[in-house]
């Protein structure tokens, strides 16, 4: 019996949520706590998928469903999956799960179905590719609202020499931060950045920019219609100059479930009735822009101001509550700097500080459940792979 897996890493923003989806700057940071998906075929009497052994439901794994759509659809005879989803990142917490796992997803799918290639030489190189998803090409159909069955087998640029590869090498993290972004699109109604899906992905530091940032490793762009309008995202992985003395994030949780939807349409309801308070977005923009260069820099007290800077916007936005508050507060003599992460309305704040351990424990004191992590780790991992393919999909099916 074939099987994959593959896990993905949350995430903690460090400036910029909400503001992002409206074009400006941000930076996140993939923490230690991570998702991971298993795939497994089903024998062909079973008639739908399971997840964790019950059967799957769409509504209750929207991304799921959305990359069912866009990688394994039955009508093409694709097999039904046995899925299995652990990890320790808590969900709806503003960490990322759903972009976990959905990148997660994303490479499990695309390892079990392989790649049809129109050259054989390098499974990196996109214009060898007979099908697939990236930047590279037209993207409107992969954000469709509506979340219909897509064809799989978009063709490349290149000739048609077919060629069939089926293991990990077929992995293209552009492919799955797409397809993640994609997928957080339609959970959120159409208003997503692609700063979840890219941290969750690529792992490390990434940032968001609406220009080209020339001392920053370029990734992609991005580009997405939202409801107000086109967005365009420069997409791009930072690297630190190593601190002088180690920095860590500490993660509060509030206990209170808060879809990031909901956060970002109360946003979008606030501008639409106030089109002045688009000024606070931009603010958050110049404070996201300070930070970057003390990032750049090296110097994480002034990081930690930005972060501070970035909460009071936030707040003042509406989108955050008396219980992040709360944590924030009790963070704040041990850190270097506090704010909320994510939607906000709840879930979780972080705190980047170089006590960890009293951060933490002034937290708890104050009613929170905390989380240490590492500044940045590893992205995508592919932890398990054999008797590939899990289905093997035709060149012009
Ligand atoms: C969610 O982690 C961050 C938000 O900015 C939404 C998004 O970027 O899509 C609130």
């Amino acid at each position: 019996m074939g099987r994959v897996t593959a896990s993905a890493p949350g995430k903690c923003i460090l400036f910029g949520e909400h503001a992002v989806v409206y074009g400006q700057p941000a930076v996140a940071v993939a923490i230690e706590q991570r998702i991971s998906v298993s795939l497994e075929t089903l024998g062909s009497s079973s008639e739908s998928w399971k997840i964790d052994g019950m059967k799957f439901d769409p509504k209750r794994h929207p991304h799921v469903q959305a990359l069912r759509n866009r990688l394994w659809q039955p009508q093409q005879g694709a097999p039904n999956l046995k899925i299995r989803i652990k990890g320790d990142i808590p969900p709806a917490s503003g960490l990322g799960s759903s972009a976990a796992l959905s990148v997660a997803a994303s490479a499990a799918l695309r390892i079990a179905r392989g790649r049809w290639f129109n050259t054989v030489e390098q499974p990196q190189q996109i214009d060898s590719w007979a099908e697939g998803y990236s930047s590279q090409f037209e993207q409107e159909n992969l954000y469709s609202i509506e979340d219909q069955e897509l064809n799989a087998h978009r063709k490349g640029e290149a000739g048609n020499a077919l060629h069939y590869v089926s293991d990990e090498s077929v992995v293209n993290l552009d492919e799955c931060a797409l397809l993640a972004h994609a997928v957080e699109a339609i959970a959120q109604g159409g208003r997503a950045s692609p700063m979840d899906a890219s941290t969750c992905a690529h792992g490390g530091i990434v940032l968001l920019s609406d220009s080209l940032e020339p001392k920053d490793e370029f990734l992609y762009t991005r580009r997405l219609k939202t409801p107000e309008g086109e967005r365009t995202w420069h997409l791009h992985s930072i690297s630190l100059p190593k601190p002088t003395k180690e920095v860590f994030l500490v993660i509060g949780n509030t206990g209170i479930h808060a879809p990031t939807a909901q956060q970002v349409a109360k946003v979008a309801a606030t501008i639409e009735a106030h089109p002045e308070r688009m000024k606070e977005i931009e603010t958050i923009g110049l404070i996201a822009r300070r930070g970057i260069q003390s990032l750049r820099e090296g110097d994480y007290a002034a990081v930690g101001r930005a972060m501070t800077e970035n909460q009071i916007m936030l707040q003042g936005l509406g989108v955050s509550c008396p219980e992040l508050e709360n944590l924030i507060r009790a963070a704040a003599p041990t850190a270097l700097g506090a704010k909320l992460t994510g939607g906000g309305g709840g879930g979780c704040m972080v705190a980047l500080t170089t006590n960890p351990k009293q951060t933490s424990e002034a937290i708890e004191l104050a009613g929170g459940r905390t989380l240490i992590s590492k500044f940045g780790d590893v992205g995508l991992s592919i932890d398990e792979s054999e008797n590939l393919p899990l289905w093997a999909t035709k060149p012009n099916a």
